[in-house]
């Protein structure tokens, strides 16, 4: 075993792709990988003071879409410029923006699942509770009427080597199920 000292590293870490309107009304995106299940149908976001945040606090309202292998230099540049100095980031990045169905926050057509949410609270520290209201999935990434992950092509960010990894669905055992066969 090797010892390393703490850091911030988690397997797998979200690529999540964060929708919300300016102030303008224009969208904005940006890339968070420190996004994660907070509670039944219930996320929580680890955010820096970015014109997302300020965005999501005034409005009460986000999606989350999940990057993907195609969208995957989108993914990056709306994670490495802000919409501070680039006002027409999304536009930049190839994103086509239309109005979420549920929520007041913009969802792109690119990404192929989206989460809606509203926001619940924010602390001082930018911790974000958000409730997931509606979820959309591209029909191009459906069999059967269920989400296929090997259609999806979603990408985990690797916070060590700083790389995307494809989560490519191959699938390793039933989950519930292979553990049975140690319940002796
Ligand atoms: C792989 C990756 C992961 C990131 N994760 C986070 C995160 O979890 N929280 C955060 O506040 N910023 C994160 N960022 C940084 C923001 O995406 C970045 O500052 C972005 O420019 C903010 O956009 P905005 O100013 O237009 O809102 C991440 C960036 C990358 C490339």
């Amino acid at each position: 075993m090797k010892e390393f000292k703490k850091n911030t590293w988690f397997y797998p870490l979200a690529v999540a792709i964060i929708g919300t309107y300016n102030e303008d009304g224009s969208a904005n995106a940006m890339n968070a990988a420190w996004v994660s299940i907070y509670d039944y149908n219930t996320v929580i976001l680890n955010l820096a003071k970015h014109r997302t945040t300020l965005n999501l606090i005034r409005d009460k309202a986000l999606t989350i879409s999940f990057a993907t292998k195609k969208t995957i230099a989108q993914s990056d540049y709306v994670g490495i410029v802000s919409g501070d100095n680039v006002p027409d980031k999304v536009k930049k990045a190839g994103l086509t923006e239309v109005k979420a169905p549920n929520v007041n926050a913009p969802l792109f057509k690119e990404y192929p699942l989206t989460l809606e949410c509203t926001v619940r609270s924010v602390d001082d520290d930018y911790h974000v509770i958000a409730d997931i209201v509606a979820i959309q999935a591209d029909e191009s990434i459906l069999t059967d009427g269920k989400i296929d992950p090997k259609k999806l092509e979603a990408v985990s960010f690797d916070p060590v080597n700083h790389k995307y990894l494809l989560l490519s669905g191959e699938v390793v055992a039933d989950a519930f199920k292979i553990g049975q066969t140690l319940n002796k």
